[in-house]
């Protein structure tokens, strides 16, 4: 039981890190980047909401600074879903 319990949990966590995968090149494998030469923030660790509000910023074009086109396209093809789960995997590193 043991066993099955900790293989679903497993599977649930490399689906979510999945989603993270791009983000690694520039933040780091764990947000400890500033991506691309100290052009951002580093995001290890941000609380969920600070990361769900900058992303949903990004996506409408209300967040951001000189850079943030390159987010803009980052975000683009994620659904509010995505980006919570995103926040959440964030929060945790
Ligand atoms: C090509 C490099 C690159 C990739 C890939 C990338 N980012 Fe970024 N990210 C940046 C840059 C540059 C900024 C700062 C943009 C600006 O000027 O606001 C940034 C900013 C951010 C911020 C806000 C930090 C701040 O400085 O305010 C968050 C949160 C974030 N990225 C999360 C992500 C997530 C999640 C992904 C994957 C879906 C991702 N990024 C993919 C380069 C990247």
């Amino acid at each position: 039981m043991k066993k099955i319990v900790l293989t679903i949990a497993c599977t649930a966590i490399s689906l979510l890190a999945a989603n993270y995968a791009p983000c690694a090149g520039c933040h780091g494998a764990y947000g400890e980047k500033a991506a691309l030469n100290g052009k951002s923030e580093v995001i290890k660790a941000w609380p969920v909401a600070r990361t769900i509000a900058a992303l949903k910023g990004y996506k409408d074009g209300s967040y951001g600074g000189a850079m943030k086109g390159i987010m803009k396209g980052q975000v683009a093809r994620l659904s509010d879903a995505d980006i919570e789960e995103l926040a959440k995997i964030i929060s945790k590193f």
